[in-house]
């Protein structure tokens, strides 16, 4: 980060996504930083970002990212693993604000926590062309074998509630048979709504095949760059620590964002404004 940058640690922290996926993102923030304010920017108008080009994936992220400047935040968290992979690194360049996204943290966890050195990853189509995953997988070990696989079908059936169905099982016994025939022993869910699938995937892959939540590493990740960086809130402090504000901006009509945002998140989602984002 810019060290000449004066920042308010009692901002909000900008957390955005290609839909209500990041909401899974969220959900580990809070357990970790629940006193930190925050801004959450869905684009539930032009999701999903997953089966797009790299160049609509930059520029819809360039916008959402402008977006949540605006807004005055810390610190960017890209919850979304597409915008993560593919656009990112590219545009974290040109801003003077800390920005993290869900690969790198998800990446090192499954380095450094596979045995058998077979480590899987799946996620949207363009997560897993970008091969953004394995990238850093391979500057942690060079040695260690990625597989990586695109589960398209993943997201719409989180986003329908397809959490217990036999339909999700069957599609996901198709789906990660070739993981289950690599033998890998970690698997990465590389996508916002993967948790969400968490158990069925369990299930499938079996007791020995151990689940790295992208989500989960990124939020830890972002207290230390919180913490190293001297941002964290400085409410972190107080006893009891005061619960932090959360607003919800959409890019399209708020009513379904907010019905299945709370089933993503754990918590009714209160406060959403709906934002022009083609203006950015
Ligand atoms: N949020 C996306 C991701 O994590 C999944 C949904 C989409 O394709 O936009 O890759």
């Amino acid at each position: 980060m810019n060290e000449s940058r004066l920042v308010d640690r009692e901002a909000p922290i900008g957390i955005f996504d290609s839909g209500v996926g990041g909401l899974t993102v969220l959900k580990e923030i809070f357990k970790i930083l629940p006193f930190e304010n925050g801004v959450y920017f869905g684009d539930v108008g032009r999701t999903p970002y997953g089966g797009r080009s790299k160049d609509i994936i930059t520029e819809f992220t360039r916008q959402d990212i402008a977006f949540l400047i605006e807004q005055k935040v810390k610190f960017i968290v890209c919850a979304c693993n597409t915008a993560s992979s593919v656009a990112l690194e590219d545009i974290k360049k040109d801003y003077d604000i800390d920005m993290i996204g869900v690969i790198e943290p998800g990446a090192r966890a499954a380095a450094e926590r596979t045995k058998s050195g077979k480590i899987g990853i799946i996620g949207t189509h363009a997560t897993i062309n970008s091969n953004a995953y394995a990238k850093y997988i391979h500057e942690i070990d060079p040695d260690l074998k990625v597989f990586s696989l695109a589960c398209p079908l993943f997201v719409p059936l989180a986003e329908e509630g397809y959490i217990d169905k036999e339909a999700t099982y069957y599609i996901a016994v198709d789906y990660l048979q070739t993981m289950k025939d690599v033998e890998v022993d970690t698997l990465v869910l590389g996508c916002t709504h993967y948790p969400l699938l968490k158990h069925v995937i369990g299930d499938v892959m079996g007791d020995d095949v151990l689940l790295i939540d992208s989500g989960e590493e990124t939020a830890r990740a972002a207290r230390d760059i919180l913490s190293e960086s001297n941002l964290m809130n400085p409410s972190a402090s107080q006893t009891p620590c005061p619960e932090g504000e959360q607003k919800y901006f959409v890019s399209d009509v708020p009513e379904r964002f907010s019905g299945v945002a709370s089933r993503f998140l754990g918590r009714e989602v209160s406060r959403i404004t709906r934002v022009d984002i083609s203006r950015y």
